[in-house]
Order: structure tokens, then sequence, then C-alpha cells
């Protein structure tokens, strides 16, 4: 794991989106993200988290579940109870944040999980194998080309009839939150990011893809060109913006 690189450093900043470079992030910032992500969001992550997966329904069937970008593994409880029967399969990058997760692995899968540490734009997972695919707060540090890579594995992955939902935290829609959203991602955070042993500056890199990302507009725009059903879902007037949807049974576009 790597540990202590300042990753504001104009000289290693150059490419912001680079595997590498998003890579070390999550690595340096495995040991505090979890508290982090709660404070940071005065606990609404927990409960948009929960919005998100109730837009895959549930099911006692069998299933093939894949959480991409797992992290520290913050969906699997909700998974586990949507889809008590199901086979769950997850994927992330950085080994900080695997090596993080594998308590909470055996604790709620009791040994039913494929765990894979792959970079999802280039994954070797089987084609057309998962009945269900949830992603949470993993489409910021991704810039267009890469999204469209994205929205071409989910195409990829997801049998016919198959569901995805993916959620981020966004800039709200009205204009008093918009000031209140700036203030807290770029000022409070990096202060609470001290408060909380990680290093301020990972997190103020959190606040710098957030600003880029906007919201999940695009994402709608580039999984529809691949064909996908794809619906727009906001929560709370826009703080956080995501997609939902269907491989409907049409041409794999990748
Ligand atoms: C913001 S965290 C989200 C973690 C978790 N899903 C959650 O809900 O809090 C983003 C995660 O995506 C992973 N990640 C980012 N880009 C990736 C890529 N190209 N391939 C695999 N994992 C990636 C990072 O390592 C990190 O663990």
């Amino acid at each position: 794991m790597t540990a202590g690189v300042n990753l504001l450093n104009p000289s290693i900043m150059n490419n912001i989106y680079e595997p590498d470079y998003v890579k070390k992030l999550f690595d340096q910032m495995s040991g505090s993200y979890e508290r982090m992500n709660y404070v940071t969001s005065f606990g609404y992550s927990i409960r948009w988290r929960k919005q998100m997966l109730q837009k895959l329904g549930q099911s006692d069937q069998p299933l093939k579940v894949l959480d991409l970008l797992s992290g520290l593994g913050e969906n699997w409880v909700y998974l586990k109870q949507h889809f008590p029967n199901a086979h769950f399969f997850a994927l992330d990058f950085s080994e900080g944040m695997m090596a993080r997760a594998q308590r909470k692995a055996q604790k709620v899968f009791k040994g039913n999980l494929n765990h894979y540490c792959e970079d999802v734009l280039y994954n070797e997972l089987p084609d057309a194998h998962f009945d269900i695919i949830s992603c949470a707060f993993g489409l910021k540090t991704f810039n267009p080309e890469q999204l469209h890579i994205l929205a071409g594995q989910i195409n990829r992955l997801l049998k016919p009839g198959g569901k995805f939902c993916f959620i981020e935290v966004s800039k709200p829609t009205p204009s008093l939150l918009q000031a209140g959203y700036r203030f807290y991602l770029g000022k409070m955070i990096p202060v609470i990011g001290k408060l909380f042993l990680g290093n301020p500056d990972d997190y103020k890199m959190l606040w710098i893809y957030t600003r880029q990302f906007e919201n999940s507009k695009q994402v709608k725009e580039i999984f529809t060109r691949q064909g996908l059903e794809v619906n727009y879902d906001q929560y709370l007037f826009g703080c956080a913006t995501g997609i939902s949807g269907v491989k409907t049974k049409g041409q794999v576009l990748l």
C-alpha cells in the first residue's frame, strides 16, 4: 500500500484521471475513507446508497450480483438484504481498500464473495454474466472517455434483462444550496479531513473531482448511447445524482 505521497504536487497532478493516480489516492485514503464518507455527507451517503439500491428491487433467486468500485464494501450489507440468495462479486483496484474490506466481506457474505483487484475499464470478468451491477460514489474519478469505456463494460458484463445503478455526489440544483455545497466541499472537507486523521490534501482532491463531475447527466447520455435503457435519478435536490436502468436485448455497441 502506498502512503504519504502528496497528490496535490503539480508534478504528479498533470492527469488526475490516470488510473495510477486514482489508485494511489484511494490507497492513501483507505484508513479514513469510511468515517470521512459518513461525516462529510452528514450521514446522507448511507441514505442515498439505500435509495439507489432500491432501484434494483429485491429477489430471492440465486442471481449474480456485482458491486463495482466496491471500496470498503459499503454497499454489501444492503445488497445482501436485497438479494439474500445471490452469488456476490466485487471489484476494486485499490489494494488498500480491498485489504480493509476483508473483514466485512467475511461477516456479510461468509465466504460467498469473489473479490477482484482489477481496473474496471479493462477487467477480464466474463461477458453477459451478471444479473445486477451496483456502483456507489465511483463515477467522479472518470473523464468522459473513460465513462464511455465504463458504459461499454456494463453493457458487456450484464445479461440481457440485467439491471444496474450508479450514484455520485453532485452539484445541487437550487442556487442557495450550491453556495453551501461549494463552501462545504471546498473549505470544510479538508479541515474535517485533517481532524479525522486522513491527509487533508487527499480530501481536497475529492472536491476537485466532484466539482469537475457536476452531475450524472452526461453519464446518462453516454450509457444511453451504448443502447442501455437509462433513468436519471436525483437525491436531495440533486446533492447526489445517478443513473439506473436495464440492459435490453439490443446490440452490444462496445
Ligand atoms: C469513492 S470510492 C467508493 C467506494 C464505495 N463504493 C462507496 O460506496 O463508498 C471509489 C472506489 O473506486 C475505486 N476505483 C476507482 N477507479 C477504479 C477503476 N478504474 N477500477 C477499479 N476500481 C476503481 C477506488 O479504488 C475506490 O475504492
